[in-house]
């Protein structure tokens, strides 16, 4: 079925986002849609935004006067806005774009497209994740986006998940196994098993552990990985899990936010930073008893927001004192930025643009320390790697410490490496990476 008319994704955000558009693409391309090679040539854009923080959807108003540009020299354009759109920025958009649509309504997307414009305020209260449903269209085959669960009930004070993608819906373990086992079967060397929380899970009995479990015992040779979890209800029946699935790589990303109690209770975070703490020992010592070689070690990353209102020069020093003392291999450190409509938007966005900076910059220069010694026990040892880029001499990819590894490659080689695992010795350690030779 062709129909002559070709799509365009731009895609903001996190991993989820990616997968969202997967979908969205194969359920266009179902109905014969051909994916444009760039913005131009496309009869229909679809921007699927982020509001995670406040850049992302200064980006959408951005590209929105683009669009306006566009549009003039092809007239037939329509254009899309989807994703995560807060219900402040949906009344703001409304005059920028044709449709905007809730991606958990995807399969009625086609007969919105018969009308001339459409404007569906996303209601929060549906719990409906059916659209994961829709067969997605992999960006690669070999490293497989699988959605566990869909939105966030939490309700941590700064993030706009709840508001944007609803409560959490869990998809059924059934369906993430049959997704699992097909990408698998052709080809899938990485799973990454994705949720705004992933050990709220729990459909039938099975919860995050068993589910992991069962991935485990697939038969195949393949990775596993997954993000987010929360660090707490990070049971013991957890840590064991990840610790004994031999397929899940010893690396993820565990959120601490801040090291400071007052200001994670302030976040509703509802641990204290002794406790993040603790959990992380714990997950350490399973690694390294559960594990041989350079498996015991685990690579953790972490997500912290600086300058939260009312974050204190001292609080901020307890933040910088527990990245210290945990040792990441990597952080997402961002600077607050306040959400309309979450509770944190109600409090004064006090700490000064550069107070914050100066935050970012020294939590920033301590993770470049805390990363480099972390990457320089992987000097003169061979690990394996998959690769995702392959450049005139060079190839590129992930570690299963989720190290990003470039590797020279020999002058008469003329294989094509994306998406093989490959053994690599590594030869220099840097803060953001390894670098070494095919092995
Ligand atoms: N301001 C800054 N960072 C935020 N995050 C979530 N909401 C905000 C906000 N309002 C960060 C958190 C979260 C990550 C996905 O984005 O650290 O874990
Ligand atoms: Fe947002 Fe908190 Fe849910 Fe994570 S756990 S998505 S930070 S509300």
């Amino acid at each position: 079925m062709e129909n002559n008319l070709k799509y365009f994704i731009i895609t903001l955000g996190c991993q989820m986002n990616k997968s969202d558009s997967e979908r969205i693409a194969a359920m266009l391309e179902k109905r014969g849609y051909q994916p444009a090679a760039k913005e131009a040539d496309a009869d229909l854009i679809i921007m699927n935004t982020c509001s995670v923080r406040q850049s992302a959807m200064d980006r959408v108003f951005g590209l929105a006067k683009n669009l306006t540009e566009i549009k003039k020299k092809n007239p037939r354009l329509k254009t899309v806005l989807t994703g995560c759109v807060l219900p402040e920025d949906f009344k703001k958009t409304q005059k920028m774009f044709d449709y905007i649509l809730s991606i958990k309504n995807l399969a009625q997307w086609p007969e919105y497209f018969g009308q001339e414009q459409f404007f569906q305020a996303f209601d929060m209260t549906q719990k409906d994740c059916s659209y994961f449903n829709q067969k997605p269209k992999y960006s690669n085959s070999y490293s497989v986006f699988i959605p566990i669960s869909n939105g966030c009930s939490n309700f941590c004070s700064y993030c706009a998940v709840p508001y944007t993608r609803g409560p959490l819906v869990l998809r059924s373990h059934k369906e993430i196994m049959i997704e699992a086992e097909n990408a698998i079967n052709n080809g899938a060397k990485e799973i990454w098993l994705l949720g705004q929380n992933v050990n709220d899970y729990n459909d039938k009995g099975i919860n995050f552990a068993k589910l992991l479990k069962m991935i485990n015992e697939l038969p195949g040779n393949f990775w596993i990985r997954f993000t987010s979890p929360h660090p707490k209800e990070f049971t013991s029946e957890m840590i064991e899990a990840i610790a004994r699935s031999k397929k899940m790589t010893p690396y993820f990303n565990l959120p601490m936010q801040s090291g400071d109690d007052e200001v994670l209770s302030r976040m509703r975070r509802s641990y204290k930073i002794g406790e993040y703490k603790s959990l992380v020992k714990r997950i350490r010592a399973a690694f390294s008893s559960q594990r041989q070689g350079l498996e015991k070690e685990l690579a953790l990353s972490t997500d912290i927001i600086t300058g939260y209102p009312g974050e204190t020069r001292d609080q901020y020093i307890s933040t910088l004192k527990a990245m210290e003392e945990v040792g990441y291999d990597m952080a997402y450190i961002a600077k607050y930025s306040p959400r309309p409509g979450t509770v944190s938007s109600w409090l004064p966005d006090n700490v000064s643009q550069k107070e914050k900076d100066t935050r970012w910059k020294y939590l920033t220069q301590l993770l470049e320390k805390t990363a480099l010694a972390k990457n320089k026990k992987f000097v003169d040892e061979t690990i394996e790697v998959l690769i995702d880029e392959q450049r005139k001499d060079v190839i590129l990819g992930k570690s299963r410490h989720f190290k990003t590894v470039k590797i020279r490659l020999p002058k008469d080689s003329n294989e094509n490496f994306t998406g093989q695992f490959v053994k690599a010795k590594i030869t220099a350690a840097l803060p953001w990476g390894l670098e070494g030779d095919l092995a």
